[in-house]
């Protein structure tokens, strides 16, 4: 009877354990995500952008983002390409930026040397219409968009002065008509004004190149500091020509301004514009999700509705002005002129233009 008796009680103990339902598992939800069952919160917090091309196109972008990240808020300062690049130099051991979008990439090339940047192996890498091309090999900084050099000549400065025509090669800009009539940025500041000199130093070798361009420096009448600035003030009428990216003045073109865009004949250089993450980021998953972002056709696409007209990179994004790069083009050395900007920025700056009062 006593046996009995133990054994149901251990039959009773058996079956009540049984039906108790098991513990739950110990949550292992991968790193940065959400535990099993529970919904992943959505990306939040601050992102600092670098912003380089035209600042309306930056506001454009800054909207967009937040749109899509809604609780993640933009904050964006709008600066040439050297003016950034000595930004990141001078804040490299507490990094106040997290990505760097656009401008032209041998500035890029120059930041990776310098161990500005962080690598990033994105999944939308595998959008690139032309890896090889748009992509640094160790993953540094990526392609975003592609832009033309042209020159901007104002329509009535033509008209005021029959007989001259406007620059279709880089020796027209030497003429004596255009004698303290071309603006363009400095070299020093602006990515533009830099792939205006390397293209030149390519075109006609570096002795020749040099040369060349002390006498193209004597033709300008002012220096800017940004690259797409002789548009607007060539429009206005302040000089005859401008030396621009193509697009930059298509969009003064489409405001209005009284201009002829022409291109060297023998061939013109172009930009790759970049982008790249901050060694050091603070808000690295968001500059992250930005560089994805930046990567989707339909995020290439937006240009257009804020003026920019620059070619996108990515695979099934249209260009909007196709006819910009269908133009003569050199075959720009990236990184050569990447590798070699600080030197022959000095060498222009304190041989041929110095950088003081750049016009804004
Ligand atoms: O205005 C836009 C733009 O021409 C970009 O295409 C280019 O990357 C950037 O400006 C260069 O700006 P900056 O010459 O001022 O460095």
């Amino acid at each position: 009877m006593r046996r009995i008796g133990l054994f149901s009680l251990l039959v009773i103990v058996v079956l009540l354990l049984a039906a108790c339902p098991a513990p739950p598992p110990p949550a292992t939800a991968p790193e940065g995500g959400a535990a099993a069952g529970e919904a992943a919160a959505a990306p939040s917090g601050e992102l600092n952008l670098l912003c380089t091309p035209q600042v309306q196109w930056c506001e454009g972008m800054k909207a967009e983002f937040e749109k899509r990240y809604p609780d993640i808020t933009v904050n964006f300062v709008r600066m040439s390409s050297g003016e950034s690049l000595t930004r990141l130099r001078n804040e490299r051991d507490n990094p106040q930026f997290d990505i760097w979008w656009g401008g032209p990439i041998d500035s890029f090339i120059a930041a990776k040397q310098e161990g500005l940047l962080e690598a990033y192996d994105s999944p939308n890498h595998a959008n690139l219409a032309d890896p090889e091309k748009y992509l640094d090999p160790d993953k540094y900084w990526v392609g975003i968009y592609v832009g033309t050099l042209g020159f901007a000549t104002n329509k009535n400065w033509l008209a005021e002065n029959p007989g001259v025509e406007p620059p279709r090669s880089w020796d027209d800009l030497l003429k004596p008509e255009f004698q303290g009539q071309i603006m363009v940025a400095h070299p020093s500041s602006s990515g533009t004004s830099y792939t205006a000199l390397c293209t030149i130093l390519q075109i006609k070798g570096e002795e020749e190149g040099w040369e060349f361009l002390k006498q193209y420096a004597g033709q300008v009448l002012q220096f800017t500091k940004s690259g797409a600035a002789p548009a607007k003030f060539v429009g206005q009428g302040e000089a005859a020509v401008g030396i621009v990216f193509s697009h930059d003045i298509v969009a003064e073109i489409e405001n209005g301004a009284p201009l002829e865009l022409t291109f060297p004949e023998e061939g013109t250089g172009y930009e790759i514009g970049g982008m790249g993450i901050v060694a050091g980021a603070k808000n690295l998953e968001n500059a992250k999700l930005w560089y994805d972002w930046a990567l989707e056709p339909a995020t290439q696409e937006l240009g257009p509705k804020y003026q920019a007209y620059q070619a996108p990179t990515v695979k099934g994004a249209q260009a909007a002005r196709p006819e910009l790069l269908q133009v003569t083009l050199i075959d720009y050395d990236f990184q050569w002129c990447g590798e070699n900007k600080k030197a022959f920025v000095d060498k222009f700056t304190n041989e041929i233009a110095g950088a003081e009062n750049l016009r804004k």
